[in-house]
């Protein structure tokens, strides 16, 4: 029996907290899985089951799938429109993750990169988080997704899902379809030192701060040592592209040629920065604020969320454990 191509193109990602969000993921991936919510299915996950590799207290847990959620409304994702969920209200994954991990080979999940960053930064080296990507791949699989937006660090887990679903197929018939991932052109966010936007460089600008904290953030943005005079280059200055990530085409010229003409000094780029962060994301943290009030609609939103993908989930593991001999044998 197969599940292959049924029904319209089906988008996932997952989302595991790692703090407050910043620039980075945003541009990166927010931005695009929320627009994606017009386009096809999509499911949109907080992945606490794959937190727990690294957070081993309740009260963080829950305040972190509680942020994520925030996050998300706060920032567009319509629950009307996107399947959004917490993937422990869907056990069924844990299922697949199983009959998947014996179609993995070990050796595939010991080339995970990933795997061996978080060890060498101090991570106890669970079986859990060695067996990460097999549970990576159960969620991507039991929603029959096609198409995975995702960062440049979770590419090699989507090749592994490929792989997974591939053996698994040829073993039991086409039962998924192969996935893929798209990588969002804006990946590239700078952080203020200039190197990659990343919380563990220590070098963000979080969506959600506001006030003297953001001024603060985008008043150390690293520039060079010229003087308001000088003039400069667009192209070499981290103000600059952080702005472009904000301004129309016709305003990133207008900044780029003062740029180049001499005679503006940083202050005023990272001045004209604040603003258009301020305008862009100013909305969005009004709406926090009010979700944070509202802790019982965000549950509402996640459980109904859930419903809907476990549905979709029992629809896959029927046709899994099927497939793979459980069950009573089917008559005729
Ligand atoms: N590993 C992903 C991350 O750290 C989160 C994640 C879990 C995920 N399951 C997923 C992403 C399935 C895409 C698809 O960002």
């Amino acid at each position: 029996m197969t599940i292959t191509s049924r029904g319209p193109r089906r988008t996932l990602s997952g989302v595991q907290s790692s703090g407050k969000l910043h620039l980075g993921n945003y541009f990166g991936a927010l931005k695009q899985h929320i627009a994606l919510q017009d386009e096809g299915l999509c499911f949109y996950f907080i992945a606490d089951y794959h937190a727990l590799t690294t957070i081993q207290d309740a009260g963080t847990l829950r305040e972190n799938t509680r942020d994520v959620a925030l996050d998300y409304l706060a920032l567009g994702l319509d629950p009307d429109k996107a399947v959004f969920f917490r993937q422990s209200d869907v056990p069924e994954v844990t299922e697949l993750a199983w009959i998947l991990s014996t179609v993995t080979n070990m050796g595939l999940l010991d080339r995970a990169v990933s795997y061996k960053e978080k060890v060498e930064k101090g991570i106890d080296a669970s079986v859990g988080l060695f067996t990460y990507p097999v549970l990576m791949a159960a969620d991507i699989l039991i929603y029959r997704s096609h198409m995975v937006p995702v960062g440049r660090d979770q590419v090699q887990h989507i090749e592994m899902t490929q792989d997974m679903a591939g053996k698994f197929n040829r073993a039991y018939g086409e039962v998924f379809p192969i996935p893929e991932y798209r990588l969002d052109k804006e990946s590239k966010v700078p952080g203020i030192d200039g190197q990659k936007m990343s919380k563990s460089y220590g070098n963000t600008i979080d969506i959600f701060a506001e006030g003297k904290a953001l001024k603060k953030a985008v008043m150390s943005i690293v520039t060079d040592s010229s003087t308001v005079a000088d003039p400069k280059d667009p192209e070499r200055c981290t103000v600059y592209a952080l702005y472009s990530l904000f301004a129309t085409p016709e305003e990133k010229a207008a900044l780029a040629a003062r740029y180049r003409a001499g005679g503006m000094g940083y202050g005023e780029a990272k001045q004209a920065l604040l603003v258009k962060i301020d305008a862009f994301f100013g909305p969005a943290r009004e709406r926090r604020k009010e979700l944070a009030k509202a802790p019982d609609t965000v549950e509402d939103i996640l459980r109904r969320g859930a419903q809907r993908a476990r549905a979709e989930a029992q629809q896959t593991m029927a046709v899994v454990r099927d497939s793979v001999g459980m069950g009573p044998r089917p008559v005729g």
